[in-house]
């Protein structure tokens, strides 16, 4: 791609940004050209940064502004918001409480989650179905419930905008993913990563080398930095910094899947040595529990047909929360 440079015969790879305003373009050569970009990264690295976007810097900095009181509660008070073993996907997630890389020391952040919220009411709410029981929110802070809702509705568009570039991309009809993410069971994550003590156990991070589950994650960093991609053709950890007005965006699981492995859920982590204390919030798009991912891409049968098998949302993510937690014994919020 454009921006990959040669440098002494080694391929230093980057992450594109993409300006993402011709999505909504009456053009559809313009939204195919932006469709093109998202295509392009979605094969190379699987990370993109978008601009233009469309979400209001000032709803960004409350949603940050009320993270950093979140996290600021008594301990007492978060932990009031641990949800059951059974019900995870919501509330609070303690510091160490995830391990994300296998062989490592347990990640060094903390975490709140919250879902869609479906009608009072509703039978998947009374059927306690996956990810549809309700949120866990703080009572002493209230505003938080509102901004984050607000926040969550914003990514909702940008996750719709850019559901449309990739169908584009695949040459699919642009409102292929509709179903699939209708009452999608997407989560939207706080992170607070403490700064790395200089004493900190071998091998120690922020958030382990992983891949996202789901189909796409929508993050914002604030100003310290600290996300590295794998570039699987060096081995190098290819910084991802924040760069202001962007979001990044990478694939999950779910995309690589459904591509046959053709667009990349990549891996990444997080390292916390900045001397500062770092939050993100990402969201994480992950469709509706009931439909099916299918392959997309034609010429599939045999082996890789049987790798990317058809499986339902809620089978896919289960199957990867359960690979989690069996490899590394630790709870996944
Ligand atoms: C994640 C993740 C990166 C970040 O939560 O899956 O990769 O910058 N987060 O917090
Ligand atoms: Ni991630």
């Amino acid at each position: 791609m454009s921006d990959v440079v040669e440098i002494t015969g080694q391929k230093a790879a980057s992450i594109p940004v993409i300006d993402i305003a011709p999505l909504r373009s009456k053009s559809r050569d313009e939204r195919l050209a932006v469709a093109r970009q998202i295509g392009e990264a979605a094969q190379d690295m699987g990370f993109f940064y978008i601009a233009n976007h469309g979400v209001s810097p000032d709803l960004v900095a409350s949603a940050f502004r009320l993270a950093k009181e979140f996290f600021s509660l008594p301990l007492e008070e978060k932990m009031r918001l641990v949800p059951p073993e059974a019900h995870p996907g919501r509330g609070y997630g303690p510091m160490h409480g995830q391990a994300l890389e296998p062989g490592t020391p347990p990640d060094l952040k903390e975490s709140f989650i919250f879902t869609l919220s479906l009608p009072e009411g509703d039978p998947r709410v009374a059927a306690g179905r996956f990810g549809r029981l309700p949120n866990l929110w703080p009572d002493s802070l209230p505003e938080m419930r509102v901004v984050m809702e607000r926040y969550q509705a914003a990514m909702v568009e940008v996750r719709d905008l850019l559901l449309t570039g990739l169908a584009l991309s695949l040459g699919l009809a642009e409102d292929y993913f509709a179903e699939y993410s209708v009452e999608g069971v997407e989560m939207q994550r706080l992170l607070h990563y403490p700064p790395q003590p200089p004493d900190h156990e071998p091998g120690e991070k922020g958030c382990g080398a992983h891949t996202d589950f789901g189909g796409i994650t929508i993050l914002k960093q604030d100003e310290v930095g600290g996300l590295q991609v794998l570039d699987d053709d060096t081995g190098n950890w290819i910084d991802a910094p924040p760069i202001p007005e962007t979001f990044v965006v990478n694939l999950g699981d779910q995309i690589q899947r459904w591509t046959g492995g053709r667009y990349r859920s990549n891996v990444h982590r997080v390292i916390s040595n900045a001397g500062r204390d770092r939050f993100s919030i990402p969201f994480f798009s992950n469709g509706n529990p009931d439909y099916l991912i299918d392959s997309l891409l034609t010429g599939q049968d045999g082996p890789a047909r049987a790798h990317f098998e058809p499986l339902t949302v809620e089978q896919q993510l289960i199957q990867r929360i359960t690979e989690v937690r069996l490899t590394n014994g630790a709870p996944t919020p």
